[in-house]
């Protein structure tokens, strides 16, 4: 592997600042606690808890986790965040004064934009404001605390950055132990980003750990944390389901599992990430988008045949032909789901009545994915239950089977030979009917069976060339009494499709259990 890691990765969640700054309603103390200790059981390494200057709620809120982290986490870093103002990081310091491994992060823009048309401040007045505030911080925490240095917009600092890496000299010298790099604003490419955080590795990577803290503007930040990690920035500032200001900040749990599949030791207890990620869910108001990566609805389930059939031979095995993880890695027990769509295959077919606890053959779930397929064009997906319906209605729920053998029309004659079977007998009968559908009803009425023809459809399946597409398919409806149901049949030929659909619709009336 390419990589100029030697470091462990440092997970640093910023869910309980930067997550919750960005919520329609900010958590209170006690959800900060839920959030919290749910970290903890996760296994960060360090926890920003909250900006204890914004607000007395946030102080009070970074103190009590500071203390519960002084109870059950001796090692976990509490940090919490401060402009580069005394008051902020005084109030930061006096905050997580109490936690075991106590941290001020102190932050302050040094991209030329910023400066220029936020801050208004020449470049040497910020060196020096972001001088003091480290000094600062350093002596407020004392040497047991840590210090972390932001340089907010370091992704817009390509034009200055040996202005900013000097800066950095600077603060490492005044007492920083970690320097962060955010991409606070994500505009441009991961690569450019990453080569910027290889300069800043190679420039002061022995003094001082490097973080990298990813914003989500183009849905690029878990690659750039990623591969920032392998160029040499040891921690890693995420937050769980990627809550943070706007598109948000780098996903926790992409990060994480990234690093795993690429044989990274994470030190963080997997397992508890999907139960996390519907707890902050619940917590924020902000609902799982259905493709969000590992943990969206949608994230394991496969709906084409050809992933269906590669998916359904993996299924066991470690490593599954169309999935990225073995999904009880995060603690989720539901690899490799099928959904059955029009464009789905037999593999499907059988994975889905097998897994309702009824077998069926290759050949059986061959037969019926035309049908599914035809109702499903109409209806969109079908759940397991309604598949299972469709099977029980065509192999199952028949104490005795009306079963349809072969059909001769003799056109000239309008004479129809049906051979079939009831329960065991084998029977030929031979019917004069202007057409098929009504010799074969008429035959059902000779049989016993008191049918109506409610209405008859006839129509192709799906369109094209491929293995199914284009086989007739035939509906008719019967009503028996107060009961109608409709039988479907496909095969290449339509009076076989028509037998099919009349004779399925007929054991569904009298012999459906
Ligand atoms: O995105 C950002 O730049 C920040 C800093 C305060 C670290 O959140
Ligand atoms: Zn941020």
């Amino acid at each position: 592997m390419d990589t100029k890691q030697t470091k462990k990765p440092f997970f640093y969640d910023v869910t309980l600042r930067d997550g919750n700054q960005a919520l329609r309603k900010p958590w209170d103390l006690a959800q900060k606690e839920i959030v919290f200790r749910q970290l903890l059981k996760l296994g960060v390494q360090g926890v920003e808890v909250g900006f204890a200057g914004a607000s007395q709620m946030d102080f009070k809120a970074c103190r009590h986790l500071a203390k519960i982290a002084a109870e059950v986490a001796p090692r976990t870093v509490v940090s919490s965040l401060a402009r580069a103002v005394d008051h902020d990081i005084e109030e930061a310091a006096r905050s997580v004064k109490d936690a075991p491994c106590p941290r001020v992060h102190t932050f302050i823009a040094l991209s030329p934009f910023t400066m220029e048309n936020v801050l208004r401040k020449t470049p040497e007045e910020v060196r020096a404001k972001a001088i003091h505030a480290v000094s600062l911080a350093k002596e407020m925490l004392g040497p047991q605390g840590s210090v972390e240095f932001s340089a907010e917009h370091f992704g817009d600092c390509m034009d200055n950055l040996d202005f900013v890496i000097d800066v950095f000299r600077d603060v490492i010298a005044a007492g920083a132990d970690t320097i962060n790099l955010p991409n606070t604003v994500e505009r441009y490419r991961p690569r450019l980003f990453v080569d910027m955080v290889s300069k800043v590795v190679e420039a002061v990577g022995d003094k001082a750990t490097i973080a990298v803290h990813t914003h989500n503007d183009l849905g690029m930040a878990t690659a750039t944390t990623v591969e920032s990690y392998f160029a040499g920035a040891a921690q890693m500032e995420v937050a769980l389901n990627g809550l943070g200001e706007r598109a948000g900040n780098t996903n926790f749990y992409e990060v994480a599992v990234a690093l795993h599949n690429c044989g990274v030791e994470t030190g963080l207890n997997l397992g508890e990430i999907y139960e996390t990620a519907l707890m902050v869910s619940e917590l924020s108001g902000v609902s799982i988008y259905a493709k969000a990566p590992l943990i969206g609805a949608e994230a394991v389930v496969h709906r084409s045949g050809i992933h269906q059939d590669g998916a359904s031979k993996t299924k066991n095995m470690k490593k599954g032909a169309y999935r990225p993880i073995d999904f009880s890695l995060i603690g989720r027990d539901d690899n490799d789901v099928l959904g059955f769509t029009s464009q789905s295959g037999r593999a499907a077919v059988a994975e889905i009545v097998n897994s309702c606890g009824y077998p069926i053959s290759l050949s059986e779930a061959s037969e019926l994915q035309p049908v599914l397929k035809a109702i499903s064009e109409r209806e969109g997906e079908l759940d397991a239950a309604r598949v299972l319906e469709v099977f029980k209605d065509r192999f199952v729920n028949y104490t005795t089977r009306l079963c349809f053998i072969s059909v001769n029309g003799l056109r000239d004659e309008q004479r129809f030979v049906f051979t079939y079977k009831v329960g065991d007998e084998k029977r030929e009968r031979s019917i004069s009917a202007e057409g098929p559908i009504e010799a074969c009803t008429r035959l059902m009425k000779e049989e016993g069976f008191d049918v109506e023809l409610v209405s008859y459809r006839q129509g192709v399946v799906g369109e094209g060339d491929s293995l199914w597409n284009g086989r007739a398919l035939s509906e008719i409806v019967f009503r028996n009494g107060e009961k109608t149901v409709t039988g479907r049949g496909v095969h290449n030929d339509t009076l076989v499709a028509n037998m099919k659909a009349v004779f399925g619709a007929v054991n569904m009336l009298f012999f459906r259990e």
